[in-house]
């Protein structure tokens, strides 16, 4: 009933419940539509990361290290925050674990694999499904529009879906809008676009678009 959505702009969210804060796809510095700094992250408990992108691994180590928060990713993600001497928790796509804060699985994601911070540790890119509070929640990291999206639309009941509307990179907002129709969610909201002029994007009238052609709400943070 509490759960709390804050954009920090790109791919960037804090997600709160009365589980715990999570903090997801920490791209602070350097992003142009970034409303805070890394510096101004506080009292969470985990950063969960979709792919090893430059826009998505971000302030991870930085923010992990001065806050403590352990950071969930992919198996090679989580042993390059390891290396960087954070504290961290592996998954491989399709694994889930319990934490205090949430359960937070991995789940495919179509889209490129390196990751930037240390090619070594290059691994599939992922979407994040978070259930706590008794709310599911779907970030779904930076996928092109593939089948699994009706899949998961068909194993969830997703309260909340934050889907990449940017094109270039990653679902345009055509493909996004076939995604709501297979997911499902009570509410969606748009992500990854106009931070950089290749991923401009009108979030206001693809929030019409979606509320006239699917049921669920669209809502387009600032
Ligand atoms: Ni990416
Ligand atoms: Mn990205």
């Amino acid at each position: 009933i509490m759960a709390r959505l804050t954009w920090h702009g790109h791919a960037c969210f804090e997600y709160e419940t009365t589980e715990g804060k999570i903090l997801i796809d920490p791209f602070l510095s350097g992003n142009p539509k970034a409303d805070i700094g890394p510096e101004n992250i506080q009292e969470i408990a985990a950063i969960v990361v979709s792919h090893g992108h430059g826009d998505h691994w971000g302030d991870t180590v930085a923010i992990a290290k001065r806050t403590g928060a352990i950071v969930v990713a992919a198996y090679e993600l989580a042993a390059l925050a390891e290396k960087e001497g954070c504290r961290s928790h592996g998954l491989a796509c399709g694994g889930g674990h319990r934490f205090d804060f949430g359960h937070v699985k991995l789940v495919p994601a179509a889209h490129g694999s390196r990751t930037d911070a240390d090619p070594a540790y290059s691994t599939n890119p992922c979407g994040i499904v978070i259930t706590a509070e008794e709310k599911t929640f779907y970030h779904a990291g930076d996928t092109a529009l593939t089948a699994d999206l009706k899949l998961l639309g068909q194993l969830y009941d997703f309260d909340c879906a934050c889907l990449p509307i940017g094109d270039n990179y990653t679902m345009g907002p055509e493909d996004a809008l076939k995604a709501v129709q297979w997911l499902q969610p009570d509410l969606v909201v748009p992500m990854h676009y106009d931070t950089f002029e290749l991923i401009a994007q009108d979030a206001h009238e693809w929030k019409e678009l979606v509320e006239r052609r699917t049921r669920s709400k669209c809502k387009v943070l600032e």
